[in-house]
């Protein structure tokens, strides 16, 4: 009996989910679902710099508020996503000169973090996202190209400038277990903290999928983060299947999402998990991954499905 977010809360940890805008003003049962299950949530696009800065130095911040009201309203709370990423950028910062983009950077941090330093609802933010390459190399991202890997330092100096409080994270997806991607990240966080670079926090986005097996080694892999001195925390967990959907494929996705969550009880350090929403009706997966679906814990018409029963039991 009980919500995941009692659950959680009594272990510690947090639950999340990614929450998106437009169901949050118009459906009373995303909502309720929103605000009773989950104990921290985070703007599943609404924070990003696309959303906030559409042209350069004017801000729109209707969305993002509209997330951190409902969280504070509901004793919740939020996860800034994401500062510094290539993608949901707009065109004007990607074609600006390496001083004027540094500048830019800076000036979007100083202010969307800014918005919310005095803010106790807001308590951590993915500053950099997606920084690395398969093979753990660094990205090209336009962000690389023009100012080299000296934007993640800097990016991380900004948001603390901005927030002394917040708890500043690094994420990326495909670094769940130990492989050239995330020992590449472990390598950068390594070194940045030697640096006295203020990244506190490491994301696994946690984008899996059935058919391509679980990462076995999650908690190895969060505790070698751990012991670095940085939190841990699962921020963008879904489980897809190719479909159709089947109930063999349902428990096996609610054995993923028992693993996630077993790993992150394990670990100290792991501070929750976070699902990239929460109903099958809206999800990124089908729109992004063709002839793939139903990723999250309860269908399309807001009935639970074994995947939410396993995260309840796992708390
Ligand atoms: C996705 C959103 O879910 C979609 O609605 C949007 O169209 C594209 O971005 N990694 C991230 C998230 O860090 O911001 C992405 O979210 C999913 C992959």
């Amino acid at each position: 009996d009980g919500t995941l977010r009692m659950h959680a809360e009594e272990r510690g940890k947090f639950i999340g989910a990614a929450i998106a805008t437009s169901p949050l003003a118009n459906e009373t049962a995303y909502r309720n679902i929103a605000s009773t299950e989950f104990s921290q949530i985070t703007a599943e696009n609404a924070m990003k710099w696309e959303s906030t800065e559409p042209n350069d130095n004017q801000y729109t911040f209707t969305g993002a508020d509209q997330i951190v009201n409902f969280a504070t309203q509901n004793n919740q709370q939020v996860h800034g996503h994401t500062l510094v990423w290539h993608s949901q950028t707009p065109g004007w910062v990607q074609g600006l000169s390496a001083t004027n983009m540094r500048a830019a950077m800076n000036e979007h941090i100083a202010t969307v973090v800014g918005r919310y330093a005095n803010n106790a609802t807001v308590v951590s933010w993915d500053v950099v996202n997606e920084a690395f390459n398969e093979d753990g190399t660094f990205r090209q991202s336009f962000w690389f190209n023009t100012l080299g890997q000296s934007y993640i330092a800097d990016a991380f100096r900004a948001a603390r400038a901005a927030d002394p409080n917040a708890r500043l994270c690094i994420n990326d997806y495909n670094v769940e277990g130990i492989n050239a991607k995330s020992t590449a990240m472990f390598n950068l966080v390594q070194s940045l903290r030697a640096q006295n670079v203020p990244v506190d926090c490491v994301g696994f986005q946690g984008h899996l999928a059935i058919q391509f097996g679980f990462p076995n080694d999650i908690q190895q892999n969060m505790q070698r983060f751990a012991n670095l001195g940085v939190q841990v925390r699962v921020t963008e967990l879904d489980v897809r299947m190719q479909t159709p959907r089947t109930a063999a494929k349902d428990t096996t996705q609610a054995q993923y999402y028992t693993n996630v969550i077993n790993a992150c009880n394990a670990v100290t350090a792991c501070a929750g998990v976070t699902i990239w929403g929460f109903t099958d009706k809206y999800s990124w997966v089908p729109d992004t991954f063709s002839g793939e679906g139903f990723a999250l814990i309860y269908d399309n018409n807001y009935a639970i499905k074994p995947a939410y029963t396993a995260v309840h039991n796992a708390l």
